[in-house]
C-alpha cells in the first residue's frame, strides 16, 4: 500500500526516530526486529507521531551501527526479512504513518561486494567505484570528522597496494560519485525502496559526496548537481516522496541544499540544536535568536527539520570554539561523555533529569519553525549508559515496562544486544512506558498533549516567525503566523521566576487564549503586556480577535 501523494506532508509531520534493533524483540534473540516494531505501532500513533524515521537496517558488519552497509537492498537478518519489512510498511501506512529510511550513499562498508571487487585488483571493472590513490597526499584540506578514532582520511589497502578515501571510519570507504555508474547504482537502490512504498529518505552525510583537490571537499557544486539529478528523477517517477538532508553545516551552507526548491525538501537545522541548550544554560535568548536571524529564507516548498537529540553525539561542530568550551563545561564535566566534537548523552541526563527543562526544551522544539523529530525514549525521559563505547550509550533498549528486560525482549538478559539501563534514577523500573501511561502527569502523557496542541494548528508547522524584543533577556518570545492564525509563544529560559513586558501593540484588541488549558487571558491593550512566569515555564497563546 502506497500512501496518497499528499502535498508537502513533511511540513506537518511529527517524526519519531528509532532503530529497529532498539525497539522491540519479537523472537527472543535479544535484538529488536520488524515484527516487534509492527506490534508497537499503536504506541507511535498514540503519541501522535505521523512519520517514523528508521536508522539503517540493512545487512552490515555493524561496526558503525549499520551505517556501514554491506547490501543496500536487503534486511539485516537479526531484524527480520524483507517480507517483514514490507508487512511493517503496510501496517504503518494503514495507520497513515509515513516511513522514512536511511540512504547512506557517501560510503559503504568495506565488506560490501562492490568494495571487495574494487580492491581485488587495479584493473577490476569496479576499481573506479571508490576513490583510490597511490599516495595519501591528495585532498589535504579536508578535515577529519571522527577525530577520536581516525588520523587520516586515507587508508592503506594491503590487497591492491593503494590508498582509499574515507570521510568516516576507515572501514567505510567513500564511493566515487564522479563515476556515473555509481550514481546510477545508488539511484537504483533508491528506486528499489521507493517501489516498495517508502515515503522518504534521510540522505546521510551529503556534503562529502565529491572530492576536489585544494578544497575542503564539502558542499561542492558537483555534489549539488548530483542531488538535483536525484530529485529530478524522484519527482518524475515518485511524486510526493521526500528527501531529508543530513548536512551538519552552517545555515548558509545547509540552505544551499534546498537549491531553488529543486534539491532537498528538508534539512536538519544542526546549528540551532546546541544553541537551544546553550540558551537555557546561559538563561539568555541571544544564541537562539542570533542563529535563526542568520538563517536565510528557504524556498516555499522546503522545510527545516529540528531536533533536540538523536542517535549521535550532541554535535558541537557548528558552534565557535568559545561556545564549545562553554557547552563542554556546562553539559559534559565528566570528560568520558565527550566524543569527537560533541557530547554523547540523552536529553534527560544532559539536563540533570529536570522535568521543567525537559518540558521547556520540548516546548521550543514544537513551536520553533520546522518539523520536530523526537528521538525514541526521550518522550519518557530515558537515561543513557556512558560505560558503553562510542555512541552506543544513547542506543539502549526501549523501556516498555517494569518486567523482565523492560518488556523489550524475553531473551536472557546476557543475550541482549545492549544492557537495559537499570540504575535507580533512569532504570526501567523507574522510567517506562507502562507506568507513565497510568499517570496523567507523567512526561509521556504531557508529551502526548503537547503534540496534540501542536497538531491543532498549522501555524506551528507552516507559519512565519517574528521575535519580540522584551527588555528581559531571560525570556524568548515569538509570534508565529499562518493565514489568520497567530500564536504567541513565550519561554522563560531561567531557573527563577520572571516578569516580562511584551510589546503587543500590533495585536491591540486581541485576546490571548492559553492553548493547553484554553484559558482566556486579559485583552491586549495600549500598555506593554505583562506576564509573570515560573522557572522554565512556557506559554503558547492563540491570539484571537474576538
Ligand atoms: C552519519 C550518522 C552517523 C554515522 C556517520 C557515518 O553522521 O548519523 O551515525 O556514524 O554518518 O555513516
Amino acid at each position: 500500500m502506497i500512501l496518497p501523494a499528499q502535498s508537502e506532508w513533511y511540513k506537518d509531520a511529527i517524526i519519531y526516530q528509532l532503530h529497529v534493533r532498539t525497539f522491540s524483540d519479537s523472537n527472543s534473540d535479544g535484538v529488536g526486529d520488524f515484527r516487534g516494531l509492527q506490534q508497537k505501532l499503536d504506541y507511535l500513533e498514540e503519541l501522535g507521531a505521523t512519520a517514523v524515521w528508521l536508522l539503517p537496517f540493512y545487512p552490515s558488519p555493524l561496526r558503525d551501527d549499520g551505517y556501514d552497509i554491506a547490501d543496500y537492498c536487503a534486511v539485516h537478518k537479526s531484524y527480520g526479512t524483507l517480507e517483514d519489512f514490507k508487512a511493517f510498511l503496510t501496517a504503518a501506512h494503514e495507520r497513515g504513518l509515513r516511513v522514512i529510511i536511511e540512504m547512506v550513499l557517501n560510503h559503504t562498508s568495506d565488506q560490501h561486494p562492490w568494495f571487495q571487487e574494487s580492491r581485488s585488483s587495479r584493473d577490476n571493472p569496479k576499481r573506479n567505484w571508490y576513490v583510490w590513490n597511490d599516495t595519501d597526499e591528495l585532498y589535504r584540506d579536508a578535515r577529519i570528522i571522527f577525530i577520536d578514532t581516525e588520523l587520516s582520511n586515507w587508508a592503506w589497502d594491503p590487497v591492491s597496494k593503494a590508498y582509499y578515501w574515507h570521510r568516516f571510519f576507515s572501514h567505510q570507504p567513500d564511493l566515487n560519485f564522479d563515476n556515473p555508474e555509481v550514481r546510477e547504482a545508488i539511484w537504483q537502490v533508491m528506486r528499489f525502496w521507493l517501489e516498495l512504498g517508502v515515503d522518504g529518505f534521510r540522505l546521510d552525510a551529503v556534503p562529502y559526496l565529491v572530492e576536489r583537490d585544494g578544497t575542503s571537499c564539502e558542499n561542492l557544486p558537483e555534489t549539488h548537481d548530483i542531488i538535483r539529478e536525484y530529485r529530478r528523477r524522484l519527482d518524475e517517477s515518485f511524486p510526493g516522496r521526500m528527501l531529508l538532508a543530513e548536512a551538519n553545516q552552517w545555515p548558509a551552507d545547509v540552505c544551499a541544499y534546498f537549491g531553488h526548491g529543486d534539491e532537498f525538501h528538508m534539512a536538519f537545522h544542526f546549528p540551532l540544536m546546541p544553541r537551544m541548550f546553550m540558551a537555557v544554560r546561559l538563561e539568555d535568548r541571544k544564541p537562539i535568536i542570533e542563529i535563526l536571524q542568520r538563517t536565510p529564507e528557504i524556498p516555499q516548498n522546503c522545510q527545516w527539520s529540528i531536533f533536540l537529540r538523536n542517535h549521535d553525539e550532541l554535535t558541537l561542530e557548528m558552534v565557535t570554539d568559545v561556545e564549545r568550551d562553554y557547552m563542554y563545561d556546562e553539559y559534559a564535566r565528566d570528560k568520558s561523555t565527550r566524543i569527537n566534537l560533541g557530547i554523547r548523552r540523552r536529553l534527560a541526563p544532559l539536563i540533570d533529569n529536570d522535568r521543567r527543562r525537559i518540558e521547556l526544551l520540548n516546548g521550543m522544539l514544537m513551536s520553533l519553525p520546522g518539523t520536530p523529530v523526537i528521538y525514541y525514549g526521550d518522550e519518557i525521559g530515558m537515561g543513557d549508559n556512558i560505560y558503553l563505547g562510542d555512541r552506543n550509550g544513547v542506543r539502549t533498549p526501549m523501556q516498555w515496562d517494569g518486567h523482565w528486560n523492560a518488556g523489550f525482549s524475553e531473551a536472557d538478559p546476557e543475550r541482549l544486544y545492549a544492557p537495559i539501563v537499570s540504575n535507580p534514577v533512569y532504570g526501567y523500573q523507574a522510567v517506562n512506558v507502562d507506568s507513565q501511561k497510568r499517570s496523567e502527569h507523567s512526561l509521556l502523557s504531557w508529551m502526548k498533549r503537547l503534540v496534540q496542541v501542536r497538531k491543532s494548528s498549522q501555524v506551528f508547522s507552516r507559519g512565519t516567525i517574528s521575535f519580540l524584543d522584551p527588555p528581559n533577556h531571560r525570556v524568548l518570545a515569538y509570534v508565529r503566523e499562518y493565514g489568520n492564525d497567530r500564536v504567541l509563544a513565550v519561554n522563560n529560559l531561567s531557573s527563577t521566576s520572571q516578569a516580562v513586558e511584551l510589546n503587543l501593540r500590533k495585536y491591540k484588541g486581541f485576546i490571548p487564549i492559553e492553548m493547553s488549558g484554553k484559558t482566556i487571558f486579559p485583552r491586549v491593550g495600549e500598555l506593554p503586556y505583562l506576564l509573570t512566569m515560573g522557572p522554565y515555564q512556557f506559554y503558547w497563546f492563540r491570539l484571537r480577535r474576538i
